[in-house]
């Protein structure tokens, strides 16, 4: 319980290191949720500043996730299955994607976990990647919705990970982050349904 306790306090501050915000913020002088969507994530990022910096964020997310991950993953291997070490990585991940959603030191006010959420889809199973990745991809590409991909992301994940695992524990963290994920897109999905979500674009317009 201790470990389990650890690990979950551990991937929470990690997840906390919302990459929008940090660079909006420190770097930019400026605050990401104060335009476009408000949304303090990649495509918000982009869609307000741009440029190489967006890198930075890419960088942060992806980077805070893994490390989530691994520190789930040690924690749990200590108590020694395979199955323990996959039941960590979904523990901390949902724990990253909390904090990166709610992060303590930035008001509660952060993203909607696709980077960091993606990012734990490809630390698990290459299976659920591919199923979370593949429609996210597909989707957005087609739509030009961001966020229509980030929905299914969202909504495949448990029952990706129920495919590969049949696990009871895994399901209920995988659902507990797909459940996070759409409901920080409900949004969205209004704006997707009355046809007035912006669409993704490589040329900016300066917005907010
Ligand atoms: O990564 C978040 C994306 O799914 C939607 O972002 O800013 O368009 O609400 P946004």
């Amino acid at each position: 319980l201790l470990l389990m306790l650890a690990a979950a306090a551990a991937a929470y501050f990690l997840g906390c290191f919302n990459g929008a915000v940090i660079v909006s913020k420190y770097i930019l002088r400026d605050d990401v949720r104060k335009h476009g969507s408000g949304n303090a994530g990649l495509t918000n990022f982009y869609r307000t500043f741009g440029g190489p910096l967006t890198v930075v964020v890419i960088l942060t997310d992806v980077l805070k996730a893994v490390a989530a991950v691994l520190v789930g993953m040690v924690l749990f291997r200590v108590i020694g299955t395979q199955a323990m070490e996959t039941a960590g990585k979904y523990w901390a991940g949902t724990f990253c994607l909390l904090g990166h959603m709610f992060p303590c030191m930035f008001k509660f006010k952060g993203g909607k976990g696709i980077l960091s959420g993606g990012t734990i889809a490809l630390m698990v199973d290459w299976r659920i990647a591919l199923v979370v990745w593949g429609g996210f991809l597909v989707l957005a590409i087609l739509t030009k919705w961001v966020s229509l991909g980030s929905i299914w992301a969202g909504a495949s994940f448990p029952f990706a990970t129920w495919f590969v695992y049949h696990d009871l524990f895994t399901l209920l963290l995988a659902a507990a982050c797909g459940a996070l994920v759409v409901w920080k897109h409900r949004g969205n999905l209004k704006r997707i349904l009355a046809g007035t979500e912006s669409k993704f674009s490589f040329h900016r317009k300066k917005e907010g």
